[in-house]
């Protein structure tokens, strides 16, 4: 017997800048990787049509920049389709497909893919099934994306009831932030963005959990200097657990970045959109933590910090959602199972051990979780 075993290296670039589409911004040439003996790169911008509205100019900002570096770019078009929840959808996957086939992309071809994480989870996905892998640019246009999801490495559509059932593991090419998209997002979107920075805080870095109690008020404007901090330092240790965790494609059953998300992701789907993702894992957040105490990890005044900084934001901790009943059960525990199936059959879930670090579990006590369910209600 003779076994080869074969190490495939992957790079990508995150790139933060502001106004990308400026004539003399580079970030984007960047992106594509130029250079003065690489041919034109094909670019297709596939653009959310909350962007495309909101951001009048972006069409024509867009045409003359590429025209104005033609030499490096070769302009395909600027397509908008809708995005949000909804879109992660086979059907609408199938339809993004077809377009690329329409522009005859080829597996060297750049997507550009402008919107929230919803549409870049769906755009992407159909790009990294198409040709088996096209070259995905990123730009992010929510709190929630510029710091969690467009900066990662998973592209996943929602299918047969369950969130992000169909997926790939796919490296972008090149991601870029840029701040003035997020001048025209909804304080509740900026806020349910600033979830996913408290998670990776609270199981991973307790400076940085205290600096965002400090300045929890200030996280809520678009324009403040401390958000974009915090949309940093969120996105920098999402990725740098990406790069240094020894398991960027998740192939063991921990995953600690999940923490939370087992309720999040059933309760974001029993509300049928009415919940934002980064409300769900509010609340997710605050049964896992309750749960952490009662396994002796959080103290009393840890739990209190969480919460109150939670309701300092105006997150949710609490929905009615928690006591719906299906088949004699309630409901939200099929999002235990979910995860376990998820996982690979074995459940782990990470809870804080206090706050800056984390622990593995590998089983949840329901009739302590409908304590805490109760516990949350009367908060
Ligand atoms: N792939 C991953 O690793 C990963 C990680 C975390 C979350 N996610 C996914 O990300 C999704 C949530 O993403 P989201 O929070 O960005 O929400 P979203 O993409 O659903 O966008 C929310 C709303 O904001 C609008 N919008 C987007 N940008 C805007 C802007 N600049 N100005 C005004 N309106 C704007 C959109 O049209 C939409 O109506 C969920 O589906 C979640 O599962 C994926
Ligand atoms: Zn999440």
């Amino acid at each position: 017997m003779q076994t080869v075993h074969l190490t495939v290296p992957f790079s990508y670039s995150v790139i933060w800048t502001k106004n990308i589409f400026n004539k003399d911004n580079l970030s984007f040439l960047d992106a594509i990787d130029f250079n003065e003996s690489t041919k034109k790169q094909n670019c297709l911008f596939i653009v959310e049509n909350t962007i495309n509205d909101l951001h009048e100019n972006l069409n024509c900002q867009i045409k003359d920049y590429t025209s104005y570096h033609n030499k490096y770019i070769k302009f395909l078009g600027y397509e908008v389709f809708k995005g949000g929840e909804l879109c992660k959808n086979l059907h609408f996957v199938e339809k993004i497909c077809k377009v690329f086939k329409e522009y005859k992309v080829c597996r060297h071809s750049f997507i550009i893919i402008i919107g929230g994480g919803s549409f870049i989870d769906a755009i992407g996905f159909a790009a990294t099934i198409t040709h088996r892998g096209l070259r995905q640019i990123r730009i992010p246009t929510t709190v929630l994306s510029q710091n969690d999801s467009a900066v990662g490495v998973k592209n996943a559509i929602n299918a047969f009831n369950n969130k992000n059932f169909i997926g790939t593991f796919a490296p972008p090419f090149a991601v870029i932030n840029d701040n003035q998209f997020l001048q025209t997002l909804s304080q509740r979107y900026i806020i349910s963005g600033i979830t996913e920075g408290i998670k990776v805080a609270l199981i991973k870095d307790l400076k940085f959990f205290n600096w965002i109690v400090l300045n929890a008020d200030k996280l809520k404007t678009s324009d403040s200097k401390e958000l974009q901090y915090f949309i940093e330092k969120t996105a920098n240790l999402h990725i740098s657990h990406i790069e240094n965790s020894g398991d960027p494609f998740e192939a063991t059953a921990a995953r600690p970045l999940d923490f939370g998300h087992w309720a999040a992701h059933k309760l974001e789907q029993m509300s049928n959109g009415t919940l934002l993702h980064g409300e769900a894992v509010s609340i997710g957040i605050c049964i896992d933590a309750h749960y952490a105490k009662y396994l002796g990890y959080l103290s009393t005044s840890e739990l209190e910090q969480i919460i109150n900084l939670f309701k300092t934001l105006g997150l949710p901790i609490y929905n009615e959602l928690l006591t719906t009943l299906k088949n004699g059960e309630l409901d939200v525990f099929e999002g235990i199972n979910d995860f376990r199936e998820h996982l690979g059959g074995e459940l782990h879930i990470t809870l804080p051990k206090t706050i800056g670090d984390s622990i593995q579990i590998f089983k949840l006590d329901k009739d302590y979780l409908k304590k805490i369910f109760k516990y949350l209600k009367e908060l």
